[in-house]
């Protein structure tokens, strides 16, 4: 599949978060017999009416809330930005700036949260969650979190942007003169990302569990300057470290360039475009604050669209660099037994071909299975998940996972290719689809192919009933452990190294001899003389 990058910048403005227009209320009554339904509550209707934290709703608290180092930088910008003079940052010294770090080229973290905010900011997520209205996903890759624009806190955010994150995004990823080249000797290597105006945001919080977003898999944000929080004590959880790549547009795009691990208060700001991606958590839970921000007016510059001109480059990769939802070549680089996860040791794992054999696995009862629906088959040591489907009478078996994102197809809609009048090449208006229901792609059961054209399709199983007719198996090439034969020519070495030794040793024969001798004539003189005694014995018994 070719990436199309540009899907990422759908963001031209960021009206897409905010709520539609709640509908006009109505003048005339309802007739008493058939009232007007109830309009299904939504995010927006959270504050006031059950937030928990009123503080943070309100936009003015911002001071409340920023960490001193962060003040402190901060301070001289906005005594001046008092005077009407706002847009000039060089009073904003990141070499006083106490705790800043250059991570990496392009990559800096600073103190920036006080614990209390983040302590509440979690508060203020439980309890929505509680209250049971209803929440989207943050973002096209995270499911689990929450858009904190949308319950009320847009206009806080919308503060902390102007009045904080600014000056610092103006020295880093701000025009020529605003960007500082180096800080305490350090190299930033950053380029102009519009930071200078930036003037909008979109802002949320992502959590990871082991049961549920476990890991964010390689990719780049809808945004010019991603500010991302850490707000869980690092008590809380185990791995997850933020790993980076390179830029979008670099030969380095698939490069590893930084592992960062987040820490509660602090904030790792980077471009939007350069990669990234969060490693697989092994315990507890982390929480994130992400500011996506950006500029409407360095958008509409000609510096913008030749950047977004130079495309996306792939390159060479680095294992941990790769993205399941984004490289075609993803499965053909990522050894399978790390694929689909985020490991830190698949760095290092090569893609080994190894022996495989074929097997039938029994996948559930063939009563199980009923007409039009799909059961999954998850091999743990083969890392395969394999969804069975029945259509038309017909048993058929697809790789689970959609190419596209690893969508479970097992959960997907099966329709007749026919009905959308879809079908790539070798489509019969007959045969089954799934309706991956994650992005609705379509792939055919019979030959996995996607139904739209699309270059991304399904590996295709082969699938029977078992002799009995009771039970439904697909034939999977399983790992085999091949018994090594002896190799006689590969132990000849060792032997003679053996016979080395000997000879060594027979160097010691002299020295063994005299030792030896010395022991008998021990022994034939205490003979000699026990001999003498025992008959001295027996002559006086006579
Ligand atoms: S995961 Fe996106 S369409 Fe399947």
């Amino acid at each position: 599949m070719v990436l199309d990058y540009s899907k990422w910048d759908k963001l031209e403005s960021s009206d897409d978060d905010v709520p539609p227009q709640r509908p006009p209320t109505k003048v005339e009554k309802a007739p008493a017999k058939s009232p007007a339904p109830k309009r299904k509550l939504q995010p927006w209707d959270y504050h006031p009416a059950k937030s928990l934290h009123k503080d943070l709703f309100e936009p003015d608290n911002w001071q409340q809330w920023i960490h001193p180092s962060l003040l402190d930088v901060i301070s001289a910008w906005q005594k001046q930005k008092e005077t009407g003079n706002s847009s000039d940052f060089s009073c904003v010294d990141l070499e006083n700036f106490d705790g800043f770090r250059v991570e990496a080229p392009g990559i800096c973290s600073f103190p920036a949260l006080k614990d209390e905010f983040c302590d509440m900011l979690l508060e203020e997520v439980r309890n929505y969650r509680a209250s049971g209205l209803p929440s989207r996903a943050p973002n096209s890759m995270n499911n689990y979190g929450l858009v904190l624009n949308e319950i009320g806190l847009r206009a806080s955010f919308t503060s902390v942007l102007k009045e904080v994150l600014l000056p610092i995004g103006a020295r880093l990823f701000g025009s020529d003169e605003d960007r500082v080249e180096s800080v305490a000797g350090i190299n930033v290597e950053t380029e102009d990302w519009g930071g200078s105006t930036l003037d909008d945001h979109h802002s949320f919080i992502v959590q990871y569990r082991p049961t549920d977003d476990k890991h964010l898999d390689m990719h780049i944000d809808e945004c010019d300057v991603t500010f991302n929080f850490g707000i869980t004590s690092h008590d809380n959880f185990e791995g997850n470290d933020l790993t980076f790549c390179g830029m979008f547009d670099s030969a380095s795009h698939r490069k590893l360039h930084h592992r960062y691990k987040h820490i509660r208060g602090r904030c790792v700001v980077h471009s939007g475009k350069r990669r990234h991606g969060a490693m697989d958590i092994e315990k507890g839970e982390r929480a994130s604050l992400i500011m996506w921000t950006k500029s409407r007016s360095f958008r509409r510059t000609e510096a913008y669209r030749e950047r977004n001109r130079r495309g996306l480059t792939y390159g060479d990769a680095d294992n941990v660099c790769l993205s399941y939802t984004h490289d075609p070549d993803y499965k053909k680089l990522m050894p399978k037994k790390f694929q689909y996860h985020m490991k830190q040791e698949a760095h290092d794992a090569s893609q080994k071909s190894l022996a495989t054999e074929k097997r039938w696995i029994r996948v559930c009862s063939a009563k199980e299975l009923l007409e039009g629906e799909s059961k999954m088959v998850a091999l743990e040591s083969e890392n395969e998940q394999i969804a069975v489907f029945r259509h038309r009478g017909e048993l058929f078996a697809l790789d689970n996972r959609c190419a596209h994102m690893g969508g479970s197809l097992c959960e997907g809609e099966i329709e007749d290719v026919g009905t959308h009048g879809l079908g790539a090449s070798d489509s019969k208006a007959t045969d089954g689809m799934v309706i991956c229901p994650r992005h609705f792609m379509c792939f055919n059961l019979r030959t996995g192919e996607n139904v739209e054209g699309d270059s991304m399709s399904q590996k295709v199983y082969p699938v029977r009933l078992s002799a009995d007719g009771t039970n439904v198996e697909v034939e999977v090439d399983m790992e085999v452990t091949v018994q090594a034969v002896p190799d006689l020519s590969a132990r000849l070495p060792r032997l003679l190294q053996m016979l080395r030794c000997w000879s060594l040793n027979g160097r010691q024969v002299p020295k063994l001899a005299a030792a030896g001798l010395g022991c008998l004539v021990v022994f034939v003189a205490a003979a000699l003389r026990f001999r003498s005694t025992f008959r001295d014995a027996r002559t006086i018994q006579r």
